[in-house]
């Protein structure tokens, strides 16, 4: 077995999807990847505590050149974006092109890009009157949720579904397939090695 793949994870709320990394890491579902680094864009997220109490590394960064010193000094191969709210600099995306996950609570190309994250996606789906959604993992590129698709599945809209009902159920579908998609990145980067 060769080393683990060292992934560095930038959020910047609450962290459920970084817990469900952290989760299945400790659990062995995910025995390829290693969490070498949690950055937050801010002090006050409650994922900085989710790493804390984990034992991961944790950084505040907001300076892009401060950002790209972490990743490396961490030796960071893979960038997940779980919740993270700042647009990634273009030096960033450039060093580490295609090895830059985002997950998205929508089917895109429906209900992403500008504007659209949080709540007001789940708010737009409801408004849009869709039946069905779901959840995107996809490769991050220059644009606003326009990369390459890695992972996608359907979560039914249900009657009387509001936007925080909408939303905890796209979020455990997004918990399964984050790992999921991780765990194929990691896999091939390990054949690759
Ligand atoms: C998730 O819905 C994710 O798809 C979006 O931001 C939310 C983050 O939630 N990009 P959490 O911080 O992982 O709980």
């Amino acid at each position: 077995m060769s080393e683990k793949v060292k992934i560095s994870v930038l959020v910047s709320g609450g962290g459920t999807n970084l817990q469900a990394l952290i989760d299945a890491v400790k659990s062995g579902n995910l025995p390829q990847a290693e969490i070498a680094l949690v950055v937050s864009s801010r002090s006050d997220a409650y994922a900085l505590k989710r790493a804390k109490l984990a034992g991961v590394a944790t950084a505040v960064i907001s300076e892009t050149a401060e950002l790209i010193k972490a990743l490396e000094d961490s030796k960071t191969e893979y960038i997940v974006l779980a919740g993270y709210m700042k647009i990634l600099h273009p030096d960033v995306i450039k060093k580490y092109r295609g090895r830059i996950i985002n997950i998205h609570p929508s089917l895109i190309p429906k209900y992403c890009g500008k504007g659209f994250y949080g709540e007001h996606v789940h708010e737009a789906v409801l408004a849009g009157g869709e039946k069905i959604t779901g959840a995107t993992v996809h490769f991050v590129d220059e644009g606003i949720d326009t990369g390459e698709i890695i992972l996608q599945r359907k979560v039914p809209v249900e009657e009387g579904d509001d936007a925080k009902t909408l939303a905890a159920r796209v979020l455990e579908t997004e918990h399964q397939m984050l790992p999921e998609a991780v765990k194929m990145l990691c896999i091939q980067e390990r054949i690759r090695r």
